[in-house]
């Protein structure tokens, strides 16, 4: 229980979250479950005992590689069965790639009810590039911002149509905390904030996460103290000075601030951007020097009047090819360690575009009704699902990873190998393969084309250098598409920069932009690539990245939990 509040009788009462009363699910009953914190190489076992009725689990470790462990990378149907009621799965692996990660859950819409928690995997201080660059990197200096609803998120899908809050956060949480001002009464919650405590004259390693499931960027501001931003998605870059940084669900970032002002308290501003515009969500947090007062005496900044913002990293304009004052893009951050030199060959081995877009149709227009049971809701009534390439993603009913022989190969199918008669709207298990070792260039390309919305990609079993990221810079196109993006690329247009690529495993493609990725596929196994707004997870925006064979896969680990069907043969004559 993270805070103790004496209640009506006096007796003690458990407060998680923002002090409005709600269903939760917690992991060790706590909120953020427990912050894992290792060391590089350590041996990780993890029992996830999932003791919630009626729900079955997965767990994922966002960030890690899973090198020779991908059977525990926790994607339900694909690497594991889930963890049903009452059962217990062991969870082990080596802390393999060091950095700022997380963990959560990774089935159904669980993680927006509480199941997250962050996994930090340290170097020793000479491994560390940037370890000069700070004096301390405490574990009480992890900022996990995650958004909160005040009902189950159950209760937001598949839509709510025109109501607000629909499918919008009431508030944001960071470390699992935060006050809530009701709108209506101006009514304010009496939970405590998070307070991150500094000595002065110290600089501090901040590490932080974004967790949330909405599809809201998350834009972090400290009061008076610039942030030195040193890496992104666990992989280091050279470091640069930014005031603010906006961020989507699944990314990190770390950086150093120093304790150069005055003794005092200072507001951590975090403000949900884009359709939290429309419950004005945000949270503080306390940035506090020792001996200084636990609350600021400058006044609180409000969702309209917020922290001034200065330097931005990460600006949603996505003019990402020229250099500017006012803004950083996440493709200009340079890796700090070289990059693999397939990487920058002119020609990748593999070349795939993948536009994305929603298809809305009306329920009677169906032509797999069965398939569609998982759909959100417009505010016209249409229904709505994901495509990547023409194709809703079905997980397959059996993890392919250990139970191939149990999957119809029809189901699987990709861009140039369609279910027969689907038209634009096929609904199957979306795979690509890709040779072991091959260099694999991504881009995905906007065709969603709603004003204000980038979705934030994010690969499993890797970190692949983002090369470009941009718009058409065609000023006829006012809606990029596949055949526009083919047409730049052939024309030269298609912008990449091959000066140290930053490593991340998150991106945000612009709202009617694109992004342009590149990996080498030398971690072989089944890797869901999706977005990671998590009403989008479940409604198709999925992909399978299979790389290698499965002869090149280590030995399915003994005792595997397996899934499917369960028909002996009938006993009575
Ligand atoms: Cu954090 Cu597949 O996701
Ligand atoms: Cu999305």
């Amino acid at each position: 229980c993270q805070l103790c509040l004496p209640n009506a009788t006096n007796a003690c009462q458990c407060v998680l979250g923002d002090g409005f009363e709600k269903s939760i699910l917690t992991i060790n009953r706590q909120l953020p479950g427990p912050s894992i914190q290792v060391c590089q190489g350590d041996r990780i076992v993890v029992d996830v005992d999932n003791q919630m009725q009626g729900m079955e689990v997965t767990l994922h470790w966002h960030g890690l590689w899973q090198q020779g462990t991908q059977y525990y990378d926790g994607v339900p149907y694909v690497t594991q069965c889930p963890i049903s009621e009452g059962s217990t799965f062991r969870y082990q692996f080596i802390a393999g790639n060091p950095g700022t990660h997380f963990y959560h859950a990774h089935t159904g819409l669980q993680k927006l009810d509480g199941l997250y928690g962050s996994f930090i995997v340290r170097q020793t201080p000479s491994e560390e590039v940037h370890a000069h660059l700070y004096d301390y990197d405490l574990t009480t200096h992890v900022m996990l911002a995650s958004d909160w609803m005040h009902e189950v998120a159950q209760e937001r899908f598949p839509g709510r149509l025109q109501r607000i809050p629909g499918q919008e956060p009431e508030n944001i949480l960071i470390n699992g905390k935060g006050q809530y001002m009701d709108p209506n009464t101006g009514y304010m919650t009496n939970t405590p904030l998070e307070i991150f405590t500094v000595t002065p004259g110290r600089r501090y390693r901040f590490r932080f996460i974004n967790s949330f499931c909405t599809v809201c960027p998350a834009q972090l501001t400290i009061q008076g103290h610039p942030l030195l931003v040193i890496a992104s998605d666990g992989e280091p870059v050279h470091p640069v000075v930014v005031n603010t940084i906006i961020s989507f669900t699944g990314e990190r970032y770390d950086f150093v601030i120093t304790a150069d002002q005055n003794v005092d308290a200072y507001w951590i501003q975090i403000r949900g951007l884009g359709e939290c515009g429309n419950t004005r969500a945000q949270q503080l947090a306390v940035l506090r020097y020792a001996r200084a007062p636990y609350e600021p005496l400058s006044p609180r900044p409000t969702y309209d009047y917020g922290l001034a913002q200065g330097v931005v990293l990460n600006p949603l304009d996505a003019i990402c090819n020229v250099e500017r004052p006012d803004a950083i893009c996440v493709s200009q951050l340079k890796n700090a360690r070289p990059v693999d030199e397939g990487i920058l060959q002119e020609h990748p081995d593999v070349k795939i575009f993948l536009p994305f877009r929603f298809l809305l149709y009306q329920p009677e227009q169906l032509f797999q009704p069965h398939l569609y049971n998982r759909f959100l809701v417009a505010p016209n009534g249409d229904h709505v699902i994901s495509l990547v390439d023409g194709i809703s993603f079905v997980f397959p009913p059996s993890p392919p990873l250990s139970q191939i022989e149990d999957i119809p190969p029809e189901m699987f199918c990709n861009g140039d190998n369609r279910p027969p008669d689907c038209g634009e709207n096929c609904m199957c298990t979306h795979k690509i393969d890709v040779p072991l070792n091959a260099i694999v260039e991504v881009v995905l390309v906007d065709e969603v084309q709603q004003p204000n919305l980038s979705h934030p990609f994010h690969l499993h079993g890797y970190a692949f250098n983002v090369v470009g990221i941009g718009r058409s810079p065609d000023q006829q196109i006012k809606k990029i598409s596949l055949k526009h993006a083919l047409d730049l690329d052939r024309r030269g247009l298609l912008h990449r920069q091959f000066n140290l690529p930053p490593g991340k495993d998150t991106i945000a493609v612009p709202n009617n932009g694109y992004v342009v990725l590149r990996f080498r596929a030398n971690n072989p196994g089944y890797w869901l690539f999706h977005c990671h707004f998590l009403f989008h997870t479940v409604i198709g925006m999925d992909f399978l990245i299979h790389a290698g064979t499965h002869a090149d896969l280590p030995p399915i680990p003994p005792n595997f939990q397996r899934c499917g069907d369960h028909l002996p043969p009938i006993l009575f004559h």
